[in-house]
């Protein structure tokens, strides 16, 4: 076994972080307070080959493996996870959804711009009243011969307003449960989707999360994806991989406030001395790094089975639960060590906080990711 990244890898860690601290930092704690979408940075992630990183040049990608995926989300996250969640749907909900399961004509028309990063794509399965309880859709997509008529709300959709690219999972046939599930790919300017309102949320506040209608929406039929009844499962092998994404991100919040913190505690004086020569801040530091590395040892796990083709539904499940936990802590340990500064804006760490708080929530909640560690557990 070998603990050792190698230079590839490397190099995108590097490009990450460069990218993160030169063109998203200045303007983080401004967007934030505007909650303004990162339009112009995402762009250049795109240029950049960010956008579509795991997804094969063949489909304009970047043709990396999941690993640099973690690497690169950790250090945009660190920064600003307003931008890496954008981001993070992007390559693992749509790209991969799209790459493993679309058909060819579907990867040539809507992959490709995704990939290179020339449009967003967005991944709509909540709804008002199916959050967790993901079966319980009730936007429906009747069968109409050569077109589904697609009618219903999609709530906390990421991307909802500067995506071009929507995967919205519908209910086709209420009588079949989830086997009556499908999924479809929707173009922003077809007739009947309206864009609803931005959420006003506590934290990922310059992410771009909406409600989106749709009011008749014809959907031609080659845009479904998979087969008949698919969709469900469509929803859940995307989450799997989705949750890799969300974990990093979280990884990444996390070792962003211990790296302020540790500054910090590097600067500040108090009885005399530097803060951090105290026990009572060593110690939290030394807390901090210890759960952190554990995180980040999960989530370079599961990105390691899923690029090696292992079953990893239950190890990224893991890595979510517990790097979203860490994130939590350590965010509220790191406001704790900058004492009265950390509760101000000028020092990020309390942005980083209220980002924190959402990784127990998107792409599963942690109590469903208990629910699929323990299926795993007692299934083995
Ligand atoms: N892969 C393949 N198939 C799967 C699967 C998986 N990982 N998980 C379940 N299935 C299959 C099952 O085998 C079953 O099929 P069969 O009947 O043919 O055997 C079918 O799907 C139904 O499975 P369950 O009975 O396990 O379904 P359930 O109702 O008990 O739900 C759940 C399981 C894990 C709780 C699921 O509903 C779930 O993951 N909910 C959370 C949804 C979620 O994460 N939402 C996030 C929204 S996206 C988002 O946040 C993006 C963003 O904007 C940032």
């Amino acid at each position: 076994m070998k603990f050792e990244l190698t230079e590839e890898q490397k190099a995108v860690r590097d490009a990450a972080r460069d990218f993160a601290q030169n063109v998203v930092k200045p303007t983080a704690i401004e967007r934030d307070n505007s909650q303004t979408f990162a339009a112009e940075e995402i762009k250049q992630l795109g240029e950049l080959g960010f956008m579509g990183m795991m997804t094969s040049p063949d489909y304009g990608g970047s043709g990396m493996d999941t690993v640099s995926y973690v690497l690169a989300m950790e250090e945009i996250s660190k920064i600003d996870a307003s931008v890496s969640v954008c981001m993070s749907v992007n390559n693992s909900l749509v790209c991969w959804g799209l790459e493993k399961f679309g058909t060819e004509e579907q990867k040539q028309k809507y992959l490709v711009p995704l990939a290179k990063g020339e449009k967003i794509g967005a991944f709509c399965l909540s709804e008002p009243e199916a959050g967790s309880d993901a079966t319980s859709q009730r936007t429906t997509a009747i069968d109409k011969g050569d077109h589904y008529l697609l009618n219903g709300t999609k709530n906390w959709i990421t991307n909802g307003g500067s995506a071009s690219t929507y995967l919205v999972i519908a209910q086709t046939d209420v009588e079949k449960g989830h086997k009556g599930i499908n999924a479809f790919i929707v173009e922003r300017d077809m007739e009947g989707f309206v864009v609803g309102a931005k959420e006003d949320k506590m934290g990922i506040r310059s992410s771009d999360t909406h409600t989106l209608m749709f009011q008749d929406v014809k959907v031609p039929k080659e845009n479904r994806i998979g087969e008949d009844g698919f969709g469900f499962k469509f929803a859940m092998k995307t989450l799997e991989g989705g949750r890799i994404g969300i974990a990093a991100q979280a990884l990444g919040i996390a070792s962003g406030a211990f790296e302020l913190a540790t500054a910090y505690s590097k600067e500040r004086k108090a009885f005399g001395k530097e803060i951090h020569k105290h026990q009572a801040i060593a110690f939290k530091l030394a807390d901090m790094a210890t759960e952190i590395e554990a995180a980040r040892l999960l989530c370079i796990k599961s990105a390691w089975m899923k690029d090696n083709k292992m079953n990893f539904g239950m190890s990224s499940a893991m890595a979510k639960l517990y790097a979203s936990r860490v994130a939590m802590e350590v965010t509220t340990e790191a406001v704790q060590v900058h004492g009265g500064y950390g509760y101000v804006k000028e020092y990020h760490v309390e942005r980083l906080m209220r980002d924190a708080k959402i990784t127990q929530i998107y792409e599963g909640t942690s109590e469903i990711q208990k629910i699929v560690i323990s299926r795993g557990v007692l299934a083995e």
